[in-house]
């Protein structure tokens, strides 16, 4: 049976959504929805790691984007797990008698769940409980960027973007690892020109997973992303190859 406090947060996160939504946020690819499967990932990411805190997993995943209702378009969104963390922490020991413990392992996975690796590992070494929340909603928000639902994702966000090169249909960052990607960002070269280059690098999120139960269940999701990119590859120069 569901927890009442669980209700009440559903309750909380979609209002605050739709206000969000209302208001004309962007929220491109983080609606409820999102937050919906998320939870379900966490669950069973949960499951399979033998973590039985799933009070807390669904709390954490439930609040983990709670800041992005609030953010307008062009504002910098990667300040959203931190004023999410404070969101949560505020609304929990308002609203529920969780320990404080307990709220503080569900407002460090809010706060770090969207943080760079190297930002993560540091919180990870430094955290007696070993930071498994915060690995279990990292691992099921990056899960959610990958398979079909990726797919939409990447296209609904990059909309705006060409969406390959015919004379390199995969893209300059096909097979990319995460490391790869950051050296890129370091050098401010960005994901790339093109749409293609957002599904890489959303295939590349795979290095980053946590859990070996979060790999597990990604990697037919990844494998479907790479397969629909040979796919394309395959229907255009195949045409090519018939109008010649
Ligand atoms: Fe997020
Ligand atoms: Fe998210």
């Amino acid at each position: 049976m569901k927890n009442e406090l669980i209700y009440q947060v559903e309750e909380y996160v979609q209002d605050t959504f739709a206000k969000g939504e209302r208001n004309n946020n962007l929220l491109i690819g983080h609606d409820y929805k999102h937050v919906s499967r998320v939870r379900n990932w966490a669950l069973q990411i949960a499951h399979g790691e033998g973590y039985t805190d799933i009070l807390s997993v669904e709390l954490a995943a439930l609040l983990h984007d709670i800041a992005l209702p609030y953010f307008q378009k062009q504002k910098k969104r990667s300040e959203h797990g931190g004023i999410g963390a404070e969101i949560a922490i505020k609304y929990l020991r308002e609203k529920s008698n969780l320990s404080e413990k307990q709220i503080n392992s569900i407002t460090t996975a809010i706060k770090y769940h969207g943080a760079s690796p190297s930002t993560v590992r540091a919180v990870l070494e430094n955290d007696d409980n070993g930071g498994m929340l915060l690995k279990i909603v990292r691992d099921a928000d990056m899960i959610d960027a990958v398979g079909a639902i990726g797919l939409m994702r990447a296209f609904t966000s990059k909309a705006s973007l060409p969406e390959y090169d015919p004379l390199n249909i995969k893209g300059e960052t096909w097979g990319l690892s995460s490391k790869q990607f950051d050296e890129r960002f370091a050098k401010k070269l960005g994901i790339g020109n093109y749409l293609l280059d957002q599904i890489n690098f959303q295939i590349s999120y795979y290095d980053n997973l946590h859990t070996k139960t979060a790999r597990n269940l990604a990697t037919p999701l990844v494998d479907f992303m790479k397969l629909f990119v040979f796919q394309l590859e395959h229907e255009i120069v195949f045409q090519d190859t018939n109008n010649t």
